[in-house]
This record gives structure tokens, C-alpha cells and sequence, in this order.
């Protein structure tokens, strides 16, 4: 039987207490009604609410059937987008793939190596992407809600004429998906032009919001992972976080009420940690979801996030003893995947032998119960997340429990969770130093 993943946040009691964390209870239930009544701030962005429980089976079928048709022809994927329209896919395929993936030989391989474009403006990035593809069969999913934004534009100009001259004009049209606005933009109109198969980014569900849609899906699906399984795990928790449970039940509401608790302490800043870096690309994309949600109108927790142990070789000291504004949340990954033991040794010239035949799980576990006791001495709170181990039913649940989280703590501030007026500013002054025209 599947579980759920566990929150236990006791180890913040000695910071806010539980009475005050529990005072939210009203307050909460109140915003996940107007979340789900659509009477709230931005509720013309709540696609999302209830993606994992009416997503259809033909739109299942159609991501999987065309991540079937690519993984038969190419050899490297590559996903074009930035900011919502990467970090979920990103986060998931990281999160479930091999550390080496590229190094392992291709005979070991039954999926494509999955490479990210548009994700920023580097023109050695760009160069070196080419270079490695030259003599490859690849693919391109390009991936822009506004079709406009400028990374993913120039990543696709340039990859769209690198396979027009490697395939042809009309070869080239069967490797480019594009998934987009249902209507409107750029890239929709492209789209229609050259005949590309696309996919719809729902007009109510914004990027940072939209791993659950094919902008996740298909790349998901295409890398060889099971997106119904991503799915289940998060309709495991929409149900849970409903308005017809209670708030002492709800993951989200109280994660949602003890970082407010903390905020309103002092503690402005959260740090994501885990203990597996797999898990780096969905911190990614967990900063992304509250720093873009939450960032507004002067206010908001400033999300960071480490990798331990290796952060504790280098951050671990301004966690330990820096500014007291912190506050952190562990993802907790309990079994991994494999099996591995520390040997013993004769000369045991490390002085490791009071260690060898355990499980190097045991060992980081335990720097993650010791590294918790010593952060909660040092003044720094600590929320605990723990899954039972790393797949697509649990990332499905990890992400839905932060995008509901994630809304309830924007209504707590009196916020619009699902706009970013400020992502405009700076795109004013390039364009002007552009002198692009209007
Ligand atoms: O969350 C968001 O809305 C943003 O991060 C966008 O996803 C990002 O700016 C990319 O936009 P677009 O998909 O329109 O290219």
C-alpha cells in the first residue's frame, strides 16, 4: 500500500508554539475555500487545483504515445523553456535518473539523454549544446506559454536551423513539439505555419504551476518515467488537502501556517535541504514556485536551498552560527535505491572500521539527525518532510503538496500567488537597451 509522505514540524516548537501554529486553522480553512470557490486573488490561474484528478486519459495517452514516437528515432531530447516552462520537468527527470546518466554507454540506455535549452543566454552553453549534438539524432520540444520570451526564442531559432540543415526543411518539422498557449503567441503561430505537433498549456494554470500539464509531462514521459504514477501520487494529495479535510489532517495547511508562524518571527529566510543530490533540480524548482509566488509587495520568505552533507562543508558554518533569520525544511528520502556497505580494512588507516558494514544510508542519516540537533541548538528551526523513497508516485505527491502550500501561503500574506508583475522589469531595460521596437 502507498503512504504519504510525512511532515513533522515539533522541531519548530521551541521557536513558534504549537498553539500559535494551530490559531491559523480558521483562517486556513478559509482560503482553501476561496482557493477551490474561486473567489480568492488570481483566481483566474487555478488550472492547477485540480490537474492530477481531471487531467484525461486521451491527453495521457497522447503524451505517452508521442514520447514513444521520440524515443524510438533520437538519441538526445532536447527541452526548450526557462522558469516554469523547465524547472518541473527538470526537477522530476533529475530526480529520477542516474547520477552519470551520460556517461552510461548507449547499449545501457533505453531512453534518450534529455538536454535543457533556452534555460539561459549563454552563448557557450548554446555553442558547446551544438557541438554535442552534431553528429546525434535528436528531437526538440520547445516549451513557451507567451511564445515570446527571449531565451527559449533564441535557443529555438538556433536549434531549428541546426536541424533544418541537418535533416530537412521537412524532416525536421516530425522532431519539433511544441506545447503552448491554446491559442495565442509566437510559437502557437509557428506552430500552425510549419505544422508541428503541439500540446496546450491550460490558460488558467501558470508556468510554475504547470509540471503537471504536458510543459512536464512530455519530457517526463519521453525520458522513460511513468507520469501516471507522478500523477497518482499527486492526486494522493489534492484529495488530501481538499476542503473537506480538516486542517490538523492537511499537510499543506500546516506546513502553510508554521512557515507564516516563522516569518512573522523573524525568520525570513527557508532553506530547502536535502541529503541526495537528486534532489537539487526540485529545490530549483521549489524556489522558483514560493520566491515567484510569494515575493511581492515588499513581503515574503526568501527561499535558498543546500545539498548536504556537501553545503555543510561550505554553508553549514553560516547556518550554525550566522544571522538567526533562517528557518530550514528537510526533504527526507528513507530507503534509497541501492545497497552499498563500508568496507572494513585491516590497517584501517582512516580509523573508519567503527563504521564499516554499515550502510552508507545509515551514516548519512545520521548526519541529517546530528546536523538537525546541532541547527535547532544553534536557533534554527527545522520542518521535516520525509517520503519513503524516490519515485514518480512520491514526486508527484512532494510537488502537489508544495503547489497547495505554496497558494495558501500567498493568501496568507494577502498576496496574488499566481502572478510575477516583478519578472517584467528587467525585461523593460534589455528591450530598451535592445531597442527593440514599442
Ligand atoms: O512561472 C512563470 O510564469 C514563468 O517562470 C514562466 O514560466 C517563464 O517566464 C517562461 O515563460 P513562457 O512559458 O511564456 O516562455
Amino acid at each position: 500500500m502507498s503512504e504519504i509522505l510525512k511532515l513533522n514540524i515539533e522541531k519548530v516548537f521551541d521557536f513558534v508554539s504549537k498553539d500559535t501554529i494551530y490559531q491559523y486553522k480558521d483562517e486556513i480553512q478559509k482560503h482553501i475555500s476561496a482557493l477551490y470557490n474561486k473567489t480568492g486573488i488570481g483566481n483566474n490561474f487555478l488550472g492547477w487545483l485540480n490537474l492530477p484528478s481531471t487531467i484525461n486519459e486521451k491527453e495521457i495517452k497522447e503524451i505517452e504515445k508521442t514520447a514513444e514516437f521520440l524515443k524510438d528515432r533520437i538519441e538526445i531530447l532536447i527541452v526548450i523553456g526557462i522558469g516554469g516552462s523547465y524547472l518541473g520537468a527538470k526537477a522530476v527527470i533529475e530526480a529520477l535518473s542516474h547520477n552519470f546518466k551520460c556517461l552510461q554507454p548507449p547499449y545501457n540506455r533505453k531512453n534518450p539523454i534529455i538536454l535543457f535549452a533556452g534555460q539561459n543566454m549563454s552563448e557557450d552553453y548554446l555553442y558547446e549544446l551544438i557541438e554535442v549534438i552534431e553528429d546525434k539524432s535528436y528531437a526538440i520540444i520547445v516549451i513557451s506559454k507567451s511564445g515570446t520570451t527571449i531565451e527559449p526564442a533564441i535557443a529555438f531559432r538556433l536549434l531549428k536551423k541546426h536541424l533544418e540543415e541537418k535533416y530537412s526543411k521537412t524532416k525536421a518539422k516530425e522532431r519539433i513539439i511544441a506545447i503552448t498557449d491554446r491559442k495565442e503567441g509566437a510559437l502557437r503561430q509557428l506552430a500552425a505555419q510549419e505544422g508541428y505537433k503541439t500540446f496546450v498549456i491550460p490558460d488558467d494554470v501558470g508556468g510554475r504551476y504547470s509540471v503537471l500539464t504536458p510543459v512536464g509531462l512530455l519530457p517526463v514521459a519521453a525520458a522513460g518515467f511513468n507520469i501516471r504514477e507522478l500523477l497518482a501520487g499527486a492526486r494522493q494529495i489534492e484529495t488530501l488537502t481538499g476542503t473537506k479535510t480538516e486542517f490538523e489532517k492537511n499537510p499543506s495547511a500546516i506546513y502553510a501556517a508554521a512557515r507564516d508562524a516563522l516569518y512573522q518571527k523573524g525568520k525570513k529566510i527557508e532553506i530547502l535541504v536535502s541529503y541526495t543530490p537528486k534532489l537539487h533540480y526540485l529545490a530549483e524548482w521549489w524556489k522558483q514556485l514560493f520566491g515567484e509566488s510569494e515575493g511581492k509587495e515588499n513581503k515574503g520568505i526568501f527561499p535558498v536551498s543546500v545539498n548536504f552533507t556537501t553545503d555543510l562543508h561550505s554553508l553549514g558554518q553560516y547556518i550554525q552560527e550566522g544571522e538567526r533569520n533562517i528557518f530550514e525544511t528537510v526533504i527526507s528520502v528513507k530507503e534509497p535505491k541501492h545497497k552499498l556497505t563500508i568496507p572494513y580494512d585491516d590497517n584501517n588507516p582512516d580509523k573508519l572500521n567503527y563504521i564499516a558494514g554499515k550502510r552508507i544510508n545509515e551514516v548519512n542519516k545520521t548526519a541529517e539527525l546530528g546536523t538537525m540537533l546541532a541547527h535547532i541548538d544553534g536557533g534554527v528551526p527545522n520542518i521535516h518532510i520525509e517520503i519513503p523513497k524516490l519515485n514518480e508516485f512520491y514526486l508527484g505527491q512532494l510537488i502537489y503538496f508544495f503547489e497547495k502550500a505554496c497558494a495558501i501561503s500567498g493568501y496568507i500574506s494577502g498576496i496574488n500567488p499566481f502572478d510575477q508583475p516583478g519578472v517584467e522589469a528587467y525585461k523593460k531595460y534589455m528591450y530598451a537597451l535592445l531597442k527593440r521596437k514599442g
